[in-house]
């Protein structure tokens, strides 16, 4: 069902992607070692990467890199996530046994694959090199994908996982994995890589780029008539205009009302709908307080169109009584951008997607 608010994982609930699909499939089979999936939160990046791997079907591991917080941004931590990337399809275990079995400290078992934590012969370069081996054999490619790869750069550290250094190695040593790597906070993903910092180990590395946009206008209104068809609704065109005006071609909220209304079976639900994108981007945006106010007030006089740097930094000055260092203003506008919040037009710092404005309002 297009109006299913989960990430998609096949091509018929999967509106309008064939191009991305297209590029995916290119980028894999001719294109360097990385490809970089981006575009603005709720765009349908994973959705697109869970229907690429269902559809094309090489093998793969797919990491939701966000388990992490939970088992913890270590080494251990970090095999639990792969362990979970194997054991998701019962088949690829199976497929990949032998290959796995010559890796010291891990054990195969009814349930699938276990690592021992504690082994320190167990190290991902020596897991990407079996896969490589398999589908050197196979003639065919491994991808390795990690969703919010953002959340990687918490590895590194004394005796952690540098996974960039990894991927590097992997650049320069194996011909047949290839890695998937999105997030959505496009900007620290690209912090963190360091594609063109001197110090990053995938300085210099070639990676391809996938974007995955917003829907047109005409896009998201044909996404809402073929969802309500779907469904065996028949809304008014005035009614869905409307709703694409304030939903910006977002395909995660177009779904989300489509959703609310298939669950209501009723269409004069848009501001409920707001109300709950509004909310969840409010959530997300206050967690930035226990670093700093500072981002709240700067969401806050963006939202009210006090958008250039002259401009922010008064209001701020204003509200707290207090100089604000040109630098710190700086450094909370640079990580707004690399939280995909804001961007930057011709001088102006605006909000990507018009739900996060509203939210700041609330602030
Ligand atoms: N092309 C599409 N067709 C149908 N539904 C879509 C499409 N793209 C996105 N969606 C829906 O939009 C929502 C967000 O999609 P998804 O989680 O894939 O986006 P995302 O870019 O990975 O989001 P985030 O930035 O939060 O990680 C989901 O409900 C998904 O089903
Ligand atoms: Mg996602």
């Amino acid at each position: 069902m297009l109006f299913d608010p989960k990430p998609k994982e096949s091509r018929k609930d999967l509106f309008d992607r064939e191009n991305e699909l297209m590029e995916l499939k290119n980028s894999i089979e001719q294109g360097p070692l990385i490809t970089l999936c981006i575009g603005v939160r709720r765009s349908g990046k994973t959705s697109l990467i869970r229907t690429f791997m269902n559809e094309y079907r090489y093998p793969s591991l797919y990491l939701d890199a966000r388990k992490l917080s939970d088992y913890g941004y270590s080494r251990a931590g970090f095999l639990r996530l792969i362990a979970d990337g194997f054991n998701e399809y019962r088949g690829l275990v199976d497929k990949l046994k032998d290959h796995l079995k010559k890796i010291k400290g891990v054990r195969i078992s009814q349930i699938g694959i276990e690592f021992e934590y504690s082994s320190r012969d167990v190290s991902f370069s020596s897991i990407l090199e079996q896969l490589d081996r398999y589908a050197e054999k196979h003639e065919t490619i491994f991808l390795v994908v990690f969703d919010e790869a953002q959340e990687l750069r918490f590895l590194s550290g004394y005796r952690r996982l540098d996974i960039r250094k990894i991927i590097a190695w992997s650049y320069d040593t194996l011909h047949n994995i290839k890695f998937i790597l999105t997030g959505s906070e496009v900007g620290l993903l690209h912090e963190f890589l360091g594609f063109s910092d001197p110090e990053s180990p995938l300085y210099g590395r070639v990676k391809n780029m996938v974007t995955v946009d917003r829907f047109s206008k005409e896009k998201s209104l044909e996404f809402l008539e073929v969802g309500f068809n779907e469904i065996g609704f028949s809304p008014p065109k005035e009614v869905l205009e409307t709703v694409v005006e304030k939903l910006d071609g977002i395909p995660g909220w177009l779904a989300l009302y489509g959703y609310t209304v298939a669950q209501k079976k009723r269409f004069d639900v848009l501001e409920e709908v707001l109300e709950e994108a509004i909310t969840l981007a409010l959530s997300e945006i206050s967690k930035l307080k226990k670093y700093s106010e500072l981002y709240l007030y700067v969401l806050r006089a963006i939202a009210i169109d006090c958008n250039t740097w002259k401009c922010i930094k008064n209001y701020i000055e204003t509200k707290t009584g207090k100089i604000l260092a040109n630098a710190r203003l700086y450094y909370i506008l640079k990580n707004l951008e690399n939280f995909s919040i804001i961007t930057k037009e011709n001088d102006e710092y605006v909000f990507l997607d018009p739900i996060y404005r509203e939210a700041s309002k609330r602030l």
